[in-house]
């Protein structure tokens, strides 16, 4: 398709002029540049050399920007926005909590009930396998939080305990605080910051596209993956092991790659071999994204601990929690009873109001059939438009979570070169008239440099006739994109 095409592509209405979107299309004065785009002059934004497009209001998939533009959001955000945009149900519920008067409560001091209606229903969701809930303001915030708890797992027990070793996977992302970007693998987050990180032990992640050897079955290759971390726990000595973290499906770092059946239950079985914690990291995958409440729900591989964020708030307020098993809170209160941590907004009523109501309407709608019927709709789609493309490696995830990884050549499955920006192109160009779409871009897929992917990730009300939209539009962007790149 030639660039002059691409201007004549139908917008893609999908019925938008029914949607009540106030303020449609206004230049509201906030712009300084032109069509809408205002070039950010006091936030350091994520990118001081790029403009960002200017959003006016929200609803349901859609987002309206200043410039009369009205996008689909078919990846909910970075994974966050669940129920969509301006759910009438939880800005109710935000208000009501604002209108007591509390949005925060030191929690050194107090406790409310509605932080403890959400806690008892995180646990609830877990079929009683947690016992206790601690809340924080974001995914980074609650695996800081769930690595000291590891510790001081341990360490109530015996203050001179040798456990002092995490063991963590290559081309996995836990967040950007020091001690969650120190357990995470990904390279360029990594890189300025990397005398500062502390020392975390490495096995390879769970990739079943590039690691599956010929006609190596589901149960061979676990049995590899567990091999390689019962040699780690050697090497370092297993009595020094405090647990092994990873997320069982890899968002942001691989592009949606999901754990191969049985490997959670493999893993866990050599972490409780040698008295480690199995720990894992649902912040992106968890909270429906993947089908079930708990990704790891799949195979009934609970963890001693677990993180979840994105969509535990649905992007209402910030707030993630770390689920903590009942031998981690026993160790507490038969020790010494505080856990050695704590910020000023952590388990604020205004944030668990917020999540609270994301969480129930979740439950109540069950969503999570839509998020599993949509899912196996968007699977086959994608796989029928751009399985066969060329530079379309691999399409993986699962539930509403889907990743393409790029290549340049399918056989070899060798990345594209990181000067060409694939995947950043590929966001650029969805999001940009005619196709309005957001995509999410990737790179780092193949070795935490090289490689790109975008992820697909819509809201759990999304429906099927959506889904055709969005993966019509995937696939345009995608020809689009790969024409041009054969052109340079
Ligand atoms: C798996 C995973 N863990 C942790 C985080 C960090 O969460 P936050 O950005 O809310 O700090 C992220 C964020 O993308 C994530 O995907």
């Amino acid at each position: 398709m030639s660039p002059s095409a691409v201007a004549q592509l139908p917008q893609h209405d999908m019925g938008l002029a029914k949607i009540d979107m106030k303020g449609k299309g206004s230049s509201n004065g906030h712009t300084n540049g032109v069509n809408g785009v205002k070039k950010p002059e006091f936030l350091l934004d994520r990118n001081l050399h790029k403009t960002f497009p200017l959003v006016t209001r929200g609803k349901g998939n859609y987002l309206q920007l200043a410039d009369g533009r009205t996008i689909f959001d078919a990846t909910s955000g970075a994974a966050v926005s669940c129920l969509g945009h301006g759910n009438e149900r939880v800005i109710k519920a935000i208000n009501k909590q604002l209108t007591t008067g509390v949005p925060y409560l030191c929690s050194s001091y107090w406790s409310c009930d509605v932080v403890e209606e959400l806690c008892k229903e995180l646990i609830n969701g877990t079929g009683g396998e947690m016992s206790r809930i601690y809340l924080t303001g974001s995914g980074s915030e609650a695996m800081e939080a769930s690595i000291k708890l590891a510790r001081q797992y341990f360490y109530e027990g015996d203050k001179n305990t040798p456990r002092v070793n995490i063991i963590a996977r290559e081309g996995s992302y836990h967040g950007n605080t020091i001690g969650a970007l120190g357990v995470s693998g990904h390279v360029a987050r990594r890189a300025p910051y990397e005398p500062f990180l502390m020392k975390v032990h490495r096995v390879s992640a769970c990739n079943a596209y590039r690691q599956r050897r010929e006609r190596e079955s589901d149960a061979s290759f676990v049995a590899r993956k567990a091999s390689e971390l019962e040699a780690k726990f050697q090497e370092l000595g297993p009595e020094t092991v405090i647990g092994f973290v990873c997320e069982p499906v890899v968002g942001a770092a691989l592009g949606c790659v999901p754990d191969v059946p049985g490997y959670l239950t493999a893993m866990r079985a050599v972490c409780h071999r040698h008295g480690a914690l199995f720990i894992l990291d649902e912040v992106m995958s968890g909270m429906g994204r993947c089908g079930t409440l708990h990704a790891w729900q799949a195979e009934g591989a609970a963890p001693d601990l677990q993180t979840v964020g994105k969509g535990l708030g649905g992007g209402y307020q910030p707030i993630a929690a770390v689920l903590i098993s009942d031998k981690i809170v026993s160790s507490l209160s038969n020790g010494s009873g505080q856990f050695v941590h704590g910020q000023t907004y952590q388990a604020m009523p205004i944030q668990a109001a917020a999540a609270l109501e994301v969480q129930k309407i979740q439950r109540e709608e069950n969503l999570i059939k839509n998020v599993q019927v949509q899912g196996a709709y968007l699977e086959k789609r994608l796989k029928s438009l751009l399985g066969g493309h060329p530079n379309v490696g691999d399409i993986r995830g699962k539930g509403l979570f889907w990743g393409l990884e790029f290549v340049k050549d399918k056989q070899t499955k060798e990345p594209f070169d990181t000067k060409l920006g694939v995947a950043q192109r590929v966001h650029d160009i969805a999001i940009a008239a005619p196709f309005n779409m957001t995509m999410y871009p990737g790179t780092g897929t193949v070795d935490g440099i090289a490689g790109d992917h975008v992820i697909i990730a819509p809201t759990y009300i999304v429906t099927r006739e959506e889904i055709d939209h969005i993966t019509k539009v995937v696939a345009e962007v995608v020809q689009l994109v790969f024409e041009k790149i054969g052109d340079v």
